[in-house]
């Protein structure tokens, strides 16, 4: 098998490439180690900044998005129970829309089956070959049958624990890495949330975060040691543990129910440099990824995509390599902003267990700064609300 443009893994960055290059008539195939149901049963973060909304009307795979997302003007930071309301479409006339990453997957997926594309789910031993020459290729087993794919570019999109960057020579590449000494505990519960917008709140305890799914169903996470199991916690431990880390006011609204999904996630920081090996690309989180706590990582693979889309298809169309020779340094100008502000909002949310009281007051300082600061409160949502590419 021949294709143009050859990419592995079917999460939100491989898919939206895929759409992006199908727009401009440029064939891919997608080699996806999982099952679709299994890609469709993971649960992720659900905030999209309004460039990635923009990027997936462009794609034209935004109706749902729009019937379905709930369009936020502003976040809520609570901190040690002084909730303050940040107002991004005053503040600088951007909002974000809150819509499950799963749905976006599931909307580029059913594009991508629509328009007749070939996606090889349940590839087994993906490999890749030749990257550095003219005609890369991979090799894959499908049904114990071993294949191959010719291919002029290789896109790789399969995440942390992808063989894509496992595939590049160590010494060609560099990578910057932060491990957070906790997670985040996250349920999800059939009632409606607590508040019409987020809450990230900050409490001695550790942080909370109070999120939405639709206007029927609440996703909340606490941060919980690195060491806890799900086991652990009960429904209950877990709504106890979240009311005290939040206001009264909203401890008391909130409504609780039984979790129909519940786990940990790690915290990590991580950016791989750079980001092109000849013919080989990476993007999405096999390239970097951040902390959920500014809600970056679907929204950075989005735009990763996007300037890839773009110089790929500048090859195909003008001939020429500027796209492809700049995409690592133009993405990566981008993906550190991310990186710096999710660890800047991890830093001043969470509670670490090597904070003194000099940091409590610190943090403390920052959001009364926040707060008081129109500047403060700008920087907060322009990249809350995305920076440009
Ligand atoms: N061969 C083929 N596919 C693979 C391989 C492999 N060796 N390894 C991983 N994959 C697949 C995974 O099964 C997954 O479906 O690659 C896909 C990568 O998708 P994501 O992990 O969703 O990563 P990405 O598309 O970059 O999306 C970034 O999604 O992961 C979240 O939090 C992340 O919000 C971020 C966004
Ligand atoms: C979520 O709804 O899952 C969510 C929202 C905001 C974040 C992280 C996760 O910062």
């Amino acid at each position: 098998m021949r294709t143009k443009v050859a990419i592995i893994g079917s999460g939100p960055a491989g898919l939206l490439l895929g759409r992006l290059l199908e727009n401009a008539g440029i064939e891919t195939v997608i080699l996806e180690r999982r099952s679709q149901e299994y890609v469709l049963g993971r649960i992720r973060a659900g905030v999209l900044e309004q460039g990635t909304v923009e990027l997936l009307d462009r794609a034209g795979v935004g109706d749902k998005l729009h019937a379905e997302g709930l369009v936020h003007d502003g976040v809520e930071f609570c901190f040690d129970g002084n909730r303050h309301r940040f107002n991004f479409r005053e503040l600088i006339g951007r909002t974000v829309t809150v819509y499950g990453q799963t749905e976006v997957t599931r909307d580029l997926m059913q594009a991508r089956d629509s328009s007749g594309l070939t996606t090889i789910y349940e590839a087994e031993n993906v490999s890749l070959h030749a990257f550095d020459g003219d005609a890369p290729k991979l090799r894959y087993v499908k049904d114990g049958v071993e294949h191959q794919l010719a291919c002029d570019f290789i896109a790789g999109c399969d995440g942390y624990h992808g063989v894509s960057r496992a595939s590049v020579p160590q010494d060609a590449l560099r990578t910057f890495e932060r491990v957070y000494p906790f997670g985040w505990l996250g349920i999800l519960v059939d009632r409606p949330p607590v508040a019409d917008e987020l809450i990230y709140a900050h409490h001695e305890r550790g942080f909370a975060l109070c999120s939405m799914r639709s206007p029927s169903r609440s996703r909340y996470y606490i941060q919980v040691p690195s060491s806890d199991r799900v086991e652990e916690w009960s429904d209950q431990r877990f709504f106890d543990e979240l009311r005290r880390r939040v206001n009264e006011e909203t401890a008391d609204k909130l409504l609780t129910g039984p979790s129909i999904e519940k786990s940990i996630a790690p915290l990590r920081s991580f950016v791989a440099e750079p980001l092109r090996f000849g013919r080989l690309f990476l993007a999405g989180d096999a390239a970097h990824i951040v902390p959920p706590t500014g809600a970056k990582g679907l929204n950075l693979a989005a735009s990763d995509v996007a300037a890839l889309a773009e110089a790929l298809i500048e090859v195909y169309t003008e001939r020429s390599s500027a796209g492809i020779d700049s995409y690592s340094a133009r993405v990566l100008s981008r993906i550190w902003k991310a990186e710096r502000f999710s660890w800047w909002m991890t830093s001043i949310l969470h509670t670490f267990p090597d904070t003194d009281a000099f940091g409590r007051r610190i943090q403390r300082a920052e959001f009364e700064y926040l707060r008081s600061s129109t500047a403060a409160s700008r920087s907060l949502a322009e990249n809350y609300t995305g920076l440009p590419l």
